[in-house]
């Protein structure tokens, strides 16, 4: 059966979730307040870089049963269900989220509903603030207590958004346990199509629902940091940390994904909620418990720091000396560059005296506005040229393809690190280059 939906929040969750709701067989709105993205996304044109969401936006802006808009007064006309998939980044200056979009949809959207609805939030928030919420939003809407909340947490990885969405692990659902009946019921009419094919789906209470999410972000980050801090360990030995992961990988219990050793994790999403989880738990009086993610974040920084320092031991001093980054988005199959690893290299190299050359096939424009003073090109080879040293940050496929003997007539001297350990090392060394991986051949 097909629900009339709206979605509030149009970024890399939001517009793939609206795009995938249609695809469900649903009648959506995306809504936002950014009228130049609204523009954008009526004419088919996704504002960021996603694979495969362009294709499926379009098909349902033309198939009439995805459209967008500005005005919350038309979506909240049309809806009978809305889901909130606005952001909750850092706050400036602190570790917590800033929640204050996800409350400000709970503002203007409340007084308007004067029928029943149900509101299901995705946005990862801290623990504690669905229920509240609930309570407020049932404060503001004229149809009071016909007004329902739960909470959806999103899992989707950028790069693979719209298989995430449509093909999900798990649905986990957070309701009201005093009320939890409208709330399923209805999540269940807007996901049928997953549920027939045995999608997991999770109900619980408010603040588990809330806890899974950043709890699984936590726990992937602490993977992540766990295995560079072996990566440590194997520089100072001498050992191959990609070799160790494979080997500790085959153990079913611990799994070989999420063991990629390198520059660390970056993004719009680890960094931020591992912050917020900290200082959740400081506020709940549970400090203890998340002391470790405190670890975790160091571990993770410091990568970003032995890069460069190991760059500046091998060029002997960065002063005037051309290095090539290939790679500035957080991720490859992305052009989000926020808390990127790769930029930050990128960036501190020049703070220190490097000249800095950067590629990244989809990121650049967006680095640049981080970052104006880096230079930036559209070729790889272009990057390489004259380069006392290749650093490849991200792990975009087009960087594993690079053919080394080529590359080499190109730069001045054939000396790379492979930030992200995603090079065929060997390839490279047979073709006369000095290789440092990260934990690995000495790097
Ligand atoms: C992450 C989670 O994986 C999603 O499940 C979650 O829904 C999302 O955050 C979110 O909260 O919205 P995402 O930020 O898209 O997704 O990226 P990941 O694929 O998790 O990668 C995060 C970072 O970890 C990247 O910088 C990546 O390069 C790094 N990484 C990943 C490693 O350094 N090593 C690895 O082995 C894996």
């Amino acid at each position: 059966m097909s629900e009339r939906i709206a979605v509030f929040g149009t970024g890399y969750l939001g517009a793939t979730h609206a795009a995938g709701m249609a695809e469900l067989g649903h009648e959506v709105i995306g809504v936002d307040i950014d009228p130049d993205k609204i523009a954008r996304l009526s004419r088919g044109e996704v504002p960021f870089y996603e694979p495969h969401l362009p294709e499926l936006l379009r098909k349902h802006v033309d198939s009439g049963r995805l459209r967008f808009t500005t005005d919350v007064e038309t979506a909240a006309e049309f809806a009978d269900v809305f889901f909130i998939g606005v952001g909750t980044p850092q706050v400036s200056g602190g570790y917590a989220a800033d929640v204050s979009q996800v409350e400000s949809v709970i503002e203007t959207l409340g007084p308007l509903l004067t029928r029943p609805a149900v509101i299901l939030g995705k946005s990862t928030v801290p623990v504690g603030t669905a229920e509240r919420l609930a309570q407020r939003v049932r404060d503001v809407a004229p149809a009071g207590s016909d007004v329902d909340l739960g909470w959806n947490p999103e899992f989707l990885r950028e790069g693979f958004a719209v298989k995430d969405t449509l093909q999900p692990d798990r649905l986990v659902l957070g309701v009201d346990r005093a009320r939890p009946g409208r709330i399923e019921e209805v999540a269940r009419r807007v996901y049928a199509a997953m549920l027939e094919r045995d999608t997991p789906f999770l109900v619980t209470d408010y603040a588990t629902s809330e806890l899974v999410k950043v709890s699984a972000n936590a726990f992937l980050a602490t993977k992540i940091s766990f295995i560079n801090a072996i990566a440590e360990v194997c520089e100072a030995t001498g050992a191959d940390v990609r070799d160790l992961a494979d080997a500790i990988g085959h153990d079913e219990r611990i799994g070989r994904k999420f063991l990629g050793a390198g520059l660390g994790f970056g993004g719009g999403c680890l960094p931020k909620d591992i912050r917020a989880f900290q200082a959740r738990a400081n506020e709940l009086g549970v400090d203890q418990a998340l002391a470790f993610l405190r670890e975790v974040d160091g571990v993770n920084l410091r990568r970003r720091e032995h890069a460069v320092t190991l760059a500046e031991r091998l060029v002997g001093g960065l002063d005037g000396v051309r290095i090539a980054v290939l790679g500035a988005a957080f991720k490859p199959d992305s052009d989000d560059i926020r808390d990127s690893p790769a930029l930050d290299v990128a960036g501190t190299l020049h703070l220190r005296g490097a000249e800095v050359v950067v590629h990244d096939p989809e990121a650049n424009e967006n680095a640049a506005k981080i970052w104006p003073t880096l230079n930036y090109v559209d070729d790889p080879l272009e990057a390489c040229r004259k380069a006392e040293l290749v650093i490849v940050a991200t792990e975009w496929k087009q960087f594993r393809a690079l053919n080394p003997s080529d590359l080499k007539s190109i730069v001045a001297t054939p000396r790379v690190i492979d930030g992200r350990n995603c090079l065929p090392s060997q390839e490279w060394i047979d073709a006369g280059w000095e290789y440092r991986g990260m934990g690995r051949l000495a790097g």
